[in-house]
């Protein structure tokens, strides 16, 4: 178990939805909603197209604005990719790397995700490195064997003295966009998991300052449970992060059992 120092991070990962005039419309619904929370961060993953209009809202709300996806290198004949230039020129200060999707449905790799987590962290930008098992990994109890090879080969390589500049996102494939939530114990399991990992793999100080998000059908009525357990230290939401009132009260979570 870990000390908790480290700020929640609620994100909305937008995916392909919503129109720019959507977008806008909900930033300044969400902000009238909870404001500028200053006890927690609040952070959206809009589509690219929808990065540059909505900059200015979301730095006068107090909000981080963030890429879902990036390519590794600088610049080139890379069609219908965008680099981490372009992304930082947007105002963002995360992007998305490795999310299930991109993995199962455009074929990304383990090594691809590897070169995405660098490239980020030289340029600045933090990244939300997704992981997170099948549900047949999971029947077979190989969830810790997948996670260790995800995590090696997206983070095993960088070097990282702040933790501030990393954030992991477990997210169980079958739990995503599925209605099943893993429990709070499964969800404490994994984030335990990872988190001797990054022990290991760095030191303590940088595992106890990563912050490690959950991802699957995260909701209003469940936020409040997961939140409480002492290796969770934030939601990525998909579903339930499109509609500003229920995004706004998994925001708002309230934690009332955090025993770290
Ligand atoms: P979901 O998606 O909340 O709709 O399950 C989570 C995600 O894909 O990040």
């Amino acid at each position: 178990m870990s000390t908790n120092v480290r700020t929640p991070l609620m994100a909305a990962n937008w995916k392909m939805h919503l129109s720019v005039a959507e977008a806008v419309s909900f930033i300044a619904k969400l902000h009238e909603i909870v404001g500028t929370p200053q006890d927690r961060e609040v952070l959206i993953a809009p589509p690219f197209t929808h990065l540059w209009p909505l900059r200015e809202a979301m730095t006068a709300a107090g909000f981080s604005l963030s890429a879902q996806n990036c390519h590794w290198e600088r610049q080139g004949a890379f069609t219908g990719e965008v680099s981490l230039t372009m992304i930082q020129e947007t105002g963002c200060r995360y992007v998305i790397v490795g999310h299930s999707e991109r993995r199962h449905i455009f074929g990304e790799s383990d090594a691809w995700i590897g070169l995405k987590t660098a490239a980020a962290l030289v340029h600045g930008v933090v990244p939300i490195v997704c992981i997170g098992e099948k549900i047949e990994e999971r029947e077979a109890g190989l969830t810790e064997e997948v996670l260790r090879r995800q995590l090696t080969a997206g983070v095993e390589g960088v070097s990282l003295q702040d933790p501030n500049r990393l954030v992991i996102a477990y997210e169980p494939v079958w739990a995503i966009g599925t209605g099943k939530t893993a429990t709070p114990q499964q969800a404490q399991e994994a984030h335990a998991f990872v988190r001797q990992w990054l022990a290991k793999r760095f030191d303590k100080a940088v595992a106890n300052g990563v912050r490690i998000l959950y991802g699957g059908s995260v909701k209003p009525d469940n936020v409040d449970d997961l939140m409480a357990q002492p290796d969770i230290d934030g939601a990525l939401v998909g579903g339930a992060s499109l509609q500003v009132t229920s995004f706004a009260r998994i925001v708002q979570f309230t934690r009332s059992v955090k025993n770290g």
